[in-house]
């Protein structure tokens, strides 16, 4: 039952593209279970950045890549990102498939987000602006258009001028005065629609016969689980499920043919957008960590918050997703740092939490317990196994295991998908 889920242990942005980018050479079949264009991938493979945003990047070694019926498609950005790919020479139309029940992210649905946040106002998400939050708003309602019936023009090119001009004036209420031009917006869709006919199938078939064949699939999830619609640190979180649940229900596989879970951590803490983040910091260190771990958002380039390795995040996250293991991403980041800290706890007034608790006032006000690590002032990046890691840096990575009860089966030392030292592969696949 070799089947596989990538889950981000943390607040999204812990390097899973890379990490599935690693799976994927293994793997028959690689799955994006949610999200959608509010994600952000970057690959690097011998010097080559890649982006992606809603491509799995396993697209990168020729493997078949499905996106789930649980992720939300703008087809402009996919026709865009499918361009961009074919253009540096990678094959997708070969191996990409889209769930035809896959919700579309509709042309109002950016504008919605927009205006919802300025309605928010102080108490904003700070949300990446993708139409997330409305897509998925209008799958829930039961108002909203799936992959498949775009591919039915008869039936769906009235739908859509209904559906926008009905939006533009709860868009007109919103206070957005922008009108979209519906009969525009109609043909620039239904023409995506034509170029993206070719990958849209019904991908459960597909999925089947995989598991039956106990072929090597890879479910990547996007975000991470703070970030998720039910565990994550509500209402500061993505619309969808980062967390291990989600990969069944994102893409048709069931619960018991999961084999691993594996949990990626960055060896710090980012968090993108507004919310609450114990474990941040300012200052000298802050613009270290952002500077030398380049954390600016890949969707919106926005400079992300950044903090220590926060032992109770992650050891929640092995919990709720059922982590086999963990891959430790950016620890090179830290090699020029005389301490590195970590909290394993909080408290607040009386009280000692070892997991995030469920409201949110009281997690943000939680001081976190820290430790500190003696740093290891040296270049990392070369390294390629766990033995030859300076004893500070081993020392610290045990720390991370001890703080989350999950062994680390990998540790990224550098963005290139060759400096990674692999310390455990039989966590990783089979
Ligand atoms: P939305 O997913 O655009 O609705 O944004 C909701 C929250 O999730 C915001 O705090 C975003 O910054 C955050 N978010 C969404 N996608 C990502 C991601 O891929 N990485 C990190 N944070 C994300």
């Amino acid at each position: 039952m070799p089947v596989t889920v990538i889950v981000g242990a943390q607040w999204g942005d812990e390097g899973k593209g890379k990490v599935v980018d690693l799976l994927s050479r293994n793997a028959d079949l690689v799955i994006r279970s949610q999200g959608g264009s509010n994600a952000g991938h970057t690959v690097v493979v011998k010097g080559t950045t890649y982006q992606f945003h809603l491509i799995p990047s396993g697209i990168l070694e020729g493997t078949r890549c499905v996106l789930g019926n649980g992720v939300v498609v703008d087809p402009a950005q996919l026709v865009k990102e499918i361009a961009l790919l074919e253009g540096m020479g990678v094959d997708v139309r070969s191996h990409l498939l889209v769930s035809d029940r896959a919700h579309v992210v509709m042309p109002y649905h950016p504008r919605f987000d927009a205006a919802q946040e300025r309605a928010r106002g102080s108490r904003k998400i700070g949300t990446t602006n993708r139409g997330i939050g409305p897509a998925y708003e209008d799958k829930v309602r039961r108002t909203g258009i799936r992959m498949g019936a775009l591919l039915d023009r008869e039936q769906c090119a009235k739908r859509i001028t209904e559906l926008i001009e009905d939006r533009n004036r709860q868009l007109e209420r919103l206070g957005d005065d922008l009108v979209l031009d519906a009969a525009a917006e109609r043909t620039a869709l239904l023409e995506e629609a034509e170029l993206l006919r070719p990958y849209i199938v019904d991908t459960y078939p597909l999925t089947d016969e995989a598991l039956r064949k106990d072929a090597r699939i890879v479910v990547e999830g996007a975000q991470g689980t703070m970030l998720d619609i039910d565990l994550g640190t509500y209402p500061y979180v993505t619309s969808s499920s980062p967390t291990a649940g989600g990969a069944c229900t994102g893409t048709g596989i069931p619960p018991n043919r999961i084999t691993r879970v594996i949990g990626i951590v960055k060896a710090y803490t980012t968090r993108v957008g507004e919310g609450p983040f114990p474990t941040e910091v300012s200052g000298e260190i802050e613009t270290l960590l952002r500077e030398r771990g380049h954390e600016y958002g890949v969707t919106t380039g926005r400079p992300r918050r950044v903090g220590w390795f926060d032992g109770t995040v992650a050891r929640y996250s092995a919990g709720v997703n059922g982590m086999t293991a963990m891959v430790i991403t950016k620890t090179d980041v830290l090699d020029t740092l005389d301490a590195v800290s970590t909290a394993g706890s909080y408290r607040a007034g009386e009280a000692v939490f070892t997991y995030p608790p469920s409201d949110l006032g009281t997690f943000a006000s939680c001081i976190p317990e820290y430790e500190t690590h003696a740093g290891w002032k040296r270049d990392i990046s070369s390294i390629r196994s766990r033995e030859e890691l300076p004893s500070e840096c081993r020392e610290y990575i045990a720390h991370l295991e001890m703080l989350v009860g999950v062994p680390a089966a990998a540790i990224s030392v550098g963005p290139d998908r060759e400096e990674t030292i692999l310390d455990n592969p039989s966590l990783l696949w089979d």
